[in-house]
């Protein structure tokens, strides 16, 4: 009988919730897959925790120097979360030979090159599923069910807090703020939620993801960044007039001016199947030149989800003949080929005075920077004010950006441009 010691490094959501299924599933994993697995140390500083767990404390440690001196800990669990003292713990861990599973994105997304060096050099195992959608085996479905492909692009609703946020501004017609604070006192979003609604949390999720699809480390650097703070309930409801929904999306794609990796607030066309992905639900959109469209849907978050993935590395890690390590192909220095411009459609929102020659003003600037118009709007007119509405052809988002700049400066536009928003 194979057997597997772990220690979990704190017993937060996701902790609990590894703990949970090691203990209840122990019995399914001698009988199934011959593997005894046995939680032999947690790291925890909270006792009321350990009491709620019901755990016994002679496995309890505040010490990680114990931990990793422990003869029976094959598989070091990270759920602490942040940078310090997580790196350190990790290091740790892998220097004296422990494999580490890992949840946390933050520190994969800025570390990992130095981190898989440590696992490495010790011959040790670094896995972190649970990094990224949660319950969803999107990794493994990227590093192992996806070898025959080039894989073209990846596109994503990798944030649950966010497509939570925007439902209900589309569902019920609300506005950012009254919905994130709704959400806020339902405990479906955090109390500073910067991480999520910003889209750092998906961004990070993305750099690991892209560099997966393309093998290529994409740094969180190379990530654009937009997150949904300026939404306006006005816009999703213009949007679904033209057919289609918004969602805070993580796109990669390979193309032949490199990679390119971002994330922003993006209308799809209400009958892609991302557009149906509601609630706090995560889904992933793979696309391989010969597999095609592939989508994988479920649970980004939360305690059990969350740990249904850890367990799955706990396992996968006692399995393989040799630690598995991402195979990257950045060329000689180090750097892959970053797009440093993208294209798609773009949809502006613009306020400006309702008179004649307003139209020819804003067609004549987007002209000029050859951003190319594909309809046009006119949605309220009011106190001798209009609000336009431009949908683009595939425009480059400098050419766009400039034009914006432009028509803000334009005098009969009132205020800035109201909304800029891409379309794919
Ligand atoms: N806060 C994240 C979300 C889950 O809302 O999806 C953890 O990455």
């Amino acid at each position: 009988m194979k057997k597997i010691g772990v220690a979990i490094l704190g017993l937060g959501t996701v902790g609990g919730g590894t703990y949970k299924i090691l203990t209840s599933k122990k019995e399914k994993f001698i009988n199934t897959f011959g593997t005894d697995v046995t939680v032999e140390n947690v790291l925890e500083i909270n006792d009321a925790r350990i009491k709620q767990l019901n755990i016994d404390q002679s496995i309890v440690t505040k010490n990680i120097a114990e931990v990793v001196s422990n003869p029976a800990v094959d598989v070091v669990v990270e759920v602490i979360g942040g940078i310090e003292p997580a790196k350190t713990f990790i290091e740790t861990a892998l220097k004296h030979g422990k494999t580490v599973v890992s949840a946390n994105k933050e520190l994969i997304a800025k570390y990992w090159h130095e981190i898989e060096a440590v696992a490495k050099a010790n011959d040790a195992g670094f896995y972190f599923e649970a990094s990224c959608v949660g319950g969803v085996p999107v990794i493994r479905t990227l590093t192992e069910s996806m070898q025959g492909n080039d894989i073209l692009s990846i596109k994503g609703i990798i944030n649950g807090t966010t497509n939570y946020i925007l439902t209900k501004m589309s569902d019920e017609g609300l506005e950012f703020n009254d919905v994130l604070k709704d959400a806020q006192q339902k405990g479906y979003a955090e109390a500073d939620p910067t991480a999520d609604v910003d889209g750092f949390d998906a961004a990070y999720k993305l750099s690991i993801l892209s560099s997966l699809a393309f093998n290529v480390k994409v740094p969180i650097e190379k990530v654009y960044r937009e997150g949904i703070r300026n939404i306006s309930k006005k816009d999703i409801e213009y949007g679904k007039e033209f057919g289609y929904e918004l969602k805070l999306l993580a796109i990669g794609k390979r193309g032949e001016n490199g990679i390119e990796a971002r994330v922003h607030p993006t209308f799809i066309k209400q009958s892609h199947p991302l557009a149906s992905v509601k609630e706090s639900f995560n889904a992933v959109f793979i696309t391989g030149d010969n597999v095609d469209d592939i989508m994988l849907y479920g649970k980004g978050a939360g305690d059990m989800p969350t740990a249904s993935a850890i367990v799955s590395d706990i396992l996968y890690s006692s399995g393989v003949a040799e630690h598995y390590y991402v195979p990257f192909v950045n060329d000689k220095n180090g750097n892959g080929v970053f797009n440093k411009d993208f294209s798609c459609k773009y949809y502006i929102r613009l306020t400006v005075k309702d008179k004649s020659g307003v139209l020819a003003q804003i067609a004549g600037v987007l002209g000029d920077n050859n951003v190319s118009i594909y309809q046009v709007i006119q949605k309220e007119s009011l106190d001798g004010k209009a609000v336009i509405v431009v949908m683009t052809h595939t425009t480059f988002e400098t050419a766009v950006k400039k034009a914006v700049e432009q028509l803000g400066g334009l005098k009969d536009v009132v205020e800035k441009v109201n909304a800029l928003i891409r379309v794919e």
